[in-house]
């Protein structure tokens, strides 16, 4: 188990290169440029905007006969990498076409154009920015409202999956998406204490239903509401579905020589990436590139503390 909503997951300061003014730093930002080899004039997909850190990078290196096609759920997130990928003086006028999509990555599913794309970047997961906003509701660490949508505009929101679903399917929830040991406890505690309207709530019920069954044996010391948050976030943005449908279309839209390069943040997100990667290469579709996925070293972690769970994994297209 990883800690994507670790304690210290707290927005940094930077400038250019992966950093925004305020807020997300984009993680293992050298390697996976890399890893993307991109060329100048190529068409990248960025799947998953966020704050435009590893976008802005990509675009650079496109140049003006480049695409940049960014994908984002999260209108606030389109709008400002909207801002970020504007051409600027310092682009002295070679900078691609960007193309932004507000939508999922998913779609790319529909996309029936085969082989047009030279490199995927996907790096999952909420960014620092909408988890630092109490009013999304992703954190344990802030009072706001059980929302958690990364798109705010459609789909259920986790006040209504812990207020509406029966007992026994949010346990599977917890379970499944959380890998939480104590789910039923957990979904007993919470239909116990409906309604429950606020994070704040959520974690007390939580914290009090899934105290440690044995301290000894409780290796890694997390905030007790860790997994059931991730759960909720997994469900109501139906992730790991997702993610399977970006993998499953990756093969076909890249170019021979194409990269997809995928940096997940939690074991459910790895082992997926993990095993679409090796069942591709058995196909004869990929040569993986990456044996062991990427870590972040000592001294990302130390400047981005989000970044120690994070994985990356790459694949060229063959
Ligand atoms: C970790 S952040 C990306 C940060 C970005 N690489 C940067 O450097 O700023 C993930 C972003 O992907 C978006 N996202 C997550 N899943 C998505 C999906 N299935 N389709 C489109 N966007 C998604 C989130 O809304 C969030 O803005």
């Amino acid at each position: 188990m990883n800690d994507e909503f670790g304690e210290s997951d707290a927005p940094k300061r930077g400038g250019r290169g992966g950093k925004t003014e305020v807020g997300h730093v984009a993680v293992l930002l050298q390697e996976a440029i890399d890893f993307l080899a991109i060329r100048r004039g190529g068409t990248c997909i960025d799947a998953t905007l966020g704050w435009a850190g590893h976008s802005y990078e990509i675009a650079r290196r496109l140049g003006a006969p480049g695409h940049l096609i960014g994908f984002d759920k999260d209108p606030a997130a389109l709008g400002r990498a909207a801002v970020s990928l504007q051409p600027s003086a310092v682009s002295e006028g070679d900078w691609p076409t960007v193309t932004l999509l507000h939508g999922s990555f998913a779609e790319l599913a529909n996309d029936q154009r085969p082989a047009t794309i030279d490199g995927i970047l996907a790096d999952l997961g909420v960014s620092s920015l909408q988890l630092g906003d109490p009013g999304r509701g992703f954190s344990f660490q802030a009072e706001g409202p059980l929302d958690m949508r990364m798109n705010p505009m459609s789909g259920e929101t986790a006040e209504q999956v812990v207020n509406h679903i029966d007992e026994r399917e949010l346990a599977d929830v917890i379970y499944e998406f959380g890998e939480e040991r104590r789910s039923r406890r957990i979904a007993r505690a919470i239909v116990r204490s409906r309604p429950i309207r606020t994070t704040t709530q959520l974690v007390e019920v939580v914290s009090a239903a899934a105290r440690p069954m044995n301290w000894k044996h409780e290796r890694i010391r997390i905030h007790p509401a860790t997994r059931t948050f991730q759960a909720l976030r997994i469900f109501v943005n139906r992730e790991l579905d997702d993610l399977k449908a970006l993998l499953e279309a990756a093969p076909r839209v890249l170019k021979p020589g194409g990269r997809l390069v995928v940096i997940s943040f939690h074991s459910l997100e790895d082992r997926i990436v993990k095993d679409a990667l090796r069942d591709g290469a058995k196909q004869g579709w990929y040569q993986v590139l990456t044996k062991k996925p990427m870590t972040a070293a000592e001294e990302e972690i130390d400047r981005n503390p989000r970044s120690r769970s994070a994985k990356m994994r790459a694949a060229e297209r063959v």
